[in-house]
């Protein structure tokens, strides 16, 4: 199982993944969990250099052809391994996110980041995909309060992150096989409430008990 959790800043996206995590460890599942850009010793050098504040401006496409690059690594060399070893693999953020933050937040035509995706993954996909929204606001007041610097992304402005978060319900919307959306501005217990629901039907769906 591939399952990638998706939203804006701060919905709540790692805090959950960990809680999925244990959960499944806990009824005997190996999971590996991973994020992106990241997920390989050279995704996460990829990372640093998305991340970092720079003064040159960086040109879309490159921004995206680093997203892919870190992408190709981390499914070539850890997701796809460990499915093959039977493991669950958990992402915090995947192709999804690139459609909302270089298609949506960007302007990347759509279209490119197909083309990209097919070169990518080819038909590799999530099994399934969690998308946590809340409106931007609460986002990114998580954010503040959690208090550990902002990145080159989380300094983008409201609107920014309005569009990003426009495109990830709009794909969700498409495939609601696998889009699960969470209304991520419910108290803590009640998503885990949520994702509970969705992981007993991901099992029974897969014939574990
Ligand atoms: N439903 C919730 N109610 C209240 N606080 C929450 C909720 N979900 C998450 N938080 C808190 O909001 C903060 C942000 O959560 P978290 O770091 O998991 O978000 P994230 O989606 O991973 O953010 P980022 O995109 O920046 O990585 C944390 O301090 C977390 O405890
Ligand atoms: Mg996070």
């Amino acid at each position: 199982m591939f399952i990638t959790f998706e939203g804006i800043e701060g919905v709540g996206k790692t805090t959950h993944l960990k809680w999925m995590a244990t959960a499944l460890t806990d009824v005997g599942i190996p999971v590996l969990v991973t994020r992106e850009p990241g997920g390989t010793p050279m995704g996460e050098e990829i990372r640093d250099i998305l991340l970092v504040h720079r003064h040159e401006r960086v040109a879309p496409l490159t921004e995206l052809l680093l997203m892919f690059a870190a992408r190709a690594q981390h499914v070539d060399t850890v997701i796809r391994p460990a499915l093959a070893a039977d493991r669950w693999v958990l992402c915090d953020r995947f192709v999804d996110a690139t459609y909302a933050y270089q298609g949506g937040g960007r302007g990347v035509p759509e279209g490119l980041i197909r083309e990209l995706e097919s070169l990518v993954l080819g038909s590799f996909r999530p099994d399934h995909t969690i998308l946590f929204d809340t409106p931007v606001e609460i986002g990114l007041q998580r954010v503040k309060e959690r208090n550990n610097g902002h990145d080159r992304f989380e300094q983008e402005k409201m609107d920014f992150f309005e569009r990003v978060r426009m495109e990830y319900l709009r794909i969700a919307r498409l495939d609601p096989e696998r889009y699960e959306i969470i209304d991520a501005t419910k108290p803590l217990v009640e998503v885990q409430q949520s994702l509970s629901r969705i992981m007993t039907e991901i099992l029974e769906k897969h014939g574990v008990h």
